[in-house]
């Protein structure tokens, strides 16, 4: 007797109902850095998004022909390829819809994601010269840190080409925003963190992240303290993971379940779905800081609207205040990388 077909496939599992048989596969997406911790994990993930027709793998490190192999088996659509080195960044990114940069080294104990400039200021900036020459049109999400800085570097590489559309260039700050979910639900005891919404804002470096804790929803109050000690735990969720993993690394793997999120949330906007919001590092106006992420649409162009900061506590007033100085350092700190 046939056993009857059972709906228990990967892409249910992650995009629901809506996967299957729901919109083709029609993007093409770059996982640039696919062989590190971040990016084998994504493009593991990325592969079993619906919407994705072609996945491209890329990286210095060879290996990434064996991860594109091994993540190739998976039973998606999304046709999959690895590309290696300087020779095939042009190859992998033709035709890009979506390109992912994961590329860079991560921080040891001790360290500041500003101490990674030095290696990451000079990779993101080849890469992005690589999406110039190739892909103008792509939208673009930076995970390499600082990504205060990295995002600004982009963008003056861009400017430099003459492709600058600034709808395009985010700064992945979605991680914030899943430790946010996560922290709270367990602080004020919602069984389902999926269901609670914390916006975060600023940038993607200590005190520039400033979650938003007078705006979560649903609707709950918290005490000085408990506002503090949950700021400074989502400030820090990232020195958490790099101090647990005692120098192996920092956080890989909820990084890419953020990442993937976030890109599906970019190619959901590119398909035409409407109100899709999400947090990201982008250029704004919602401060004197030219980049700086709030919630944003996202749409058919990729960043359709910035929303502004909404209505702050004093906390987060001051907050905000004090961390200006800092974002716009390192913002002017990528720029300057571009012209020196
Ligand atoms: P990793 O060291 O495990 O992997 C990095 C990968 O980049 C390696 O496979 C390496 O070969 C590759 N790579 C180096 N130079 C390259 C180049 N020129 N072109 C292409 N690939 C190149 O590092 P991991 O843990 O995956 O982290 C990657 C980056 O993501 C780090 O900069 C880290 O700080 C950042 N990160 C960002 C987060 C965020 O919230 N935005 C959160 C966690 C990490």
């Amino acid at each position: 007797q046939e056993a009857p077909s059972a709906r228990v496939g990967l892409v249910d599992w992650f995009f629901g109902a809506s996967g299957i048989g729901g919109k083709r596969a029609s993007f093409t997406v770059a996982v640039l850095g696919a062989a590190g911790g971040i990016g084998q994990t994504l493009s593991a993930f990325i592969k079993a998004n619906p919407k994705v027709a072609e996945l491209r793998l890329y990286d210095v490190a060879p290996v990434v022909r064996g991860v594109a192999a091994d993540v190739s088996h998976v039973n998606t659509r999304a046709k999959v390829s690895g590309y290696v080195g300087d020779d095939e960044l042009e190859a992998c990114l033709r035709g890009c819809d979506l390109v992912i940069i994961p590329a860079g080294v991560p921080r040891k104990p001790g360290m500041s994601r500003d101490d990674l400039f030095g290696v990451n200021a000079g990779i993101v900036r080849t890469l992005c010269e690589g999406v110039a020459k190739t892909c103008p049109n792509a939208i673009v999400n930076i995970i390499s840190n600082p990504v205060n800085s990295t995002v600004p570097i982009a963008a003056e590489v861009f400017k430099n080409h003459g492709c600058y559309d600034a709808r395009k260039l985010l700064g992945v700050t979605h991680l914030d925003v899943m430790r946010a979910k996560t922290f709270v639900a367990a602080a004020k005891g919602f069984d389902d963190p999926t269901l609670v919404d914390v916006p975060v804002i600023g940038g993607h470096a200590g005190t520039t992240i400033l979650p938003l804790l007078s705006q979560t929803t649903p609707r709950c109050s918290f005490t000085p303290e408990e506002v503090s000690a949950l700021t400074s735990r989502i400030q820090n969720g990232g020195t958490e993971v790099v101090e647990a993993k005692g120098g192996a690394g920092s956080a890989t793997l909820s990084m890419a379940a953020a990442a993937a999120e976030f890109a599906d949330a970019c190619l959901r906007g590119l398909s035409g779905e409407s109100g899709i919001w999400a947090c990201a590092y982008v250029e704004s106006k919602a401060t004197r800081a030219p980049f700086f992420a709030t919630k944003v649409l996202l749409g058919r162009n990729g960043v359709e609207r910035v929303a502004g900061t909404g209505t702050l506590s004093s906390y987060e007033k001051r907050a905000l205040e004090s961390m200006l100085p800092e974002l716009e350092a390192s913002i002017k700190k990528g720029i300057n990388f571009l012209h020196s």
